[in-house]
C-alpha cells in the first residue's frame, strides 16, 4: 500500500520546482475512496510565497472533492527522512485523524513513520473555538 504511495512521491518529486532551495520534495496522500494525490513543492522569487509539496497534494485531493485522508508520504533527497513543517502539519491535521500515519522517506529508501498526533501534539482543533 505505501509503496503506491511512495512510487507516486517519486515520481511527482521530479516536477518539483525548487530552483532557490534546489530541494525538491514530493507528497502523496491517500483520500478516504482509495484515490492517491500528489504534490510537489513550488517556490517563488518571494520566497514566502513557495509551497511546499504537502500543500500540493492536499489541494489537488481537495479540488476532486474529497476532505479526508488516510496515509501520507513524503520524499525528499535528504541524508535523513524529510519532516513536514509546521505549517504543513496543521494542514495535513485539517484533514487527517490523529491516527493517520505519515511516511517521510530519503530518496534512498530510509524511511520513518509517524502518526499525525506524533507530528503535531496539542494541535489547534474546531474544539478550541466551541
Ligand atoms: N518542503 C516541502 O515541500 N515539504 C517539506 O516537508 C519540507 C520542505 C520544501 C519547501 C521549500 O521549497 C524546500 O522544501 C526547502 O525548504
Amino acid at each position: 500500500m505505501s509503496d503506491e504511495l511512495r512510487q507516486a512521491a517519486l515520481a511527482v518529486r521530479q516536477r518539483a520546482y525548487a530552483p532557490y532551495s534546489d530541494f525538491q520534495v514530493g507528497a502523496a496522500i491517500r483520500g478516504a475512496s482509495g484515490t492517491v494525490y500528489v504534490g510537489c513543492n513550488v517556490e517563488n522569487v518571494a520566497y514566502p510565497e513557495g509551497t511546499c509539496a504537502e500543500a500540493g497534494a492536499i489541494a489537488a485531493m481537495v479540488a476532486a472533492g474529497e476532505t479526508v485522508l488516510i496515509e501520507a508520504y513524503v520524499v525528499a533527497a535528504s541524508p535523513m527522512p524529510v519532516t513536514p513543517c509546521g505549517g504543513c502539519r496543521q494542514k495535513l491535521k485539517e484533514f487527517g485523524a490523529a491516527e493517520v500515519r505519515v511516511t517521510m522517506a530519503t530518496t534512498g529508501g530510509v524511511e520513518e513513520v509517524m502518526t499525525l498526533a506524533e507530528l503535531l501534539p496539542g494541535a489547534f482543533v474546531q474544539d478550541h473555538m466551541e
